[in-house]
């Protein structure tokens, strides 16, 4: 496809959103028992990774930047997810603790937006989840210098095979560059499609231990 039929087509296509509300008297007072209900219903509706989600943070220079990871846990309301501390988000994160999640469920017209402040898990919830993953992540995790340069993939599977060469026969520890960080939330939307751009939007904001819901304008 050409870069004028691309354009065509994104700057004509129009579709409006099914009629599924979000009505006040359906959404609970706590927000991340209205996840959990969500979550259920994306399952229901098989929508494809449904703990995806786009995780944002902010550089030193005031640059955001997104990309997506897998939410593996909530642990005392907070959302937790894996990754090499040493990454481009990772020292991101250690510099500047502020971050949100953006989770898309198009096939349900649904968006939750979480924003919050990062800290690092524990060393044991870390060992834990690293330890039930399947030997070649491990081994992967230890090959990946994540956000790095490579100069080719061969660096890449080369490295792994050294791991691979390096842990046969024992056991494939975590590496202490990779783990978990947890987003404690502030604040937590629910977005539902409604036809004519008539979107429903409850926006939970936490007030000490309290979570406040309000409705936004869409
Ligand atoms: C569906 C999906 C799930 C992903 N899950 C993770 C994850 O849980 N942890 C992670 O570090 N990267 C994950 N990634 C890769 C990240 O999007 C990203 O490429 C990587 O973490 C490097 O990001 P950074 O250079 O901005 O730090 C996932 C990518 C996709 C598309």
């Amino acid at each position: 496809m050409s870069i004028d039929k691309v354009k065509n087509y994104i700057s004509s296509v129009r579709r409006d959103f099914a009629n599924k509300p979000l009505e006040d008297s359906m959404v609970k007072d706590n927000p991340i028992d209205q996840y959990a209900l969500w979550f259920q219903e994306a399952i229901s509706s098989e929508v494809l990774d449904p703990y995806a989600a786009c995780l944002s943070t902010v550089d030193d220079s005031g640059q955001p930047s997104s990309r997506v990871v897998y939410i593996r846990d909530i642990i005392n309301s907070s959302f937790v997810f894996y990754t090499n501390y040493n990454s481009k988000k990772g020292k991101d994160l250690l510099n500047n603790s502020k971050a949100a999640f953006n989770v898309f469920w198009g096939e349900l017209e649904r968006q939750i937006i979480i924003q919050g402040v990062v800290s690092k898990v524990n060393k044991e919830i870390s060992d834990k989840y690293f330890n039930a993953r399947p030997r070649r992540s491990k081994i992967g995790a230890w090959a990946s210098s994540q956000s790095n340069v490579l100069k080719s993939r061969n660096e890449l599977e080369n490295n792994f095979i050294k791991f691979e060469e390096k842990f046969k026969g024992d056991e494939v520890p975590r590496p202490s560059n990779w783990g978990g960080f947890s987003l404690n939330p502030h604040k937590i939307e629910f977005w539902q499609g409604r036809p004519s751009r008539l979107h429903d939007r409850i926006c939970y904001t936490k007030e000490g231990d309290l979570w406040r819901k309000n409705r936004l304008s869409p």
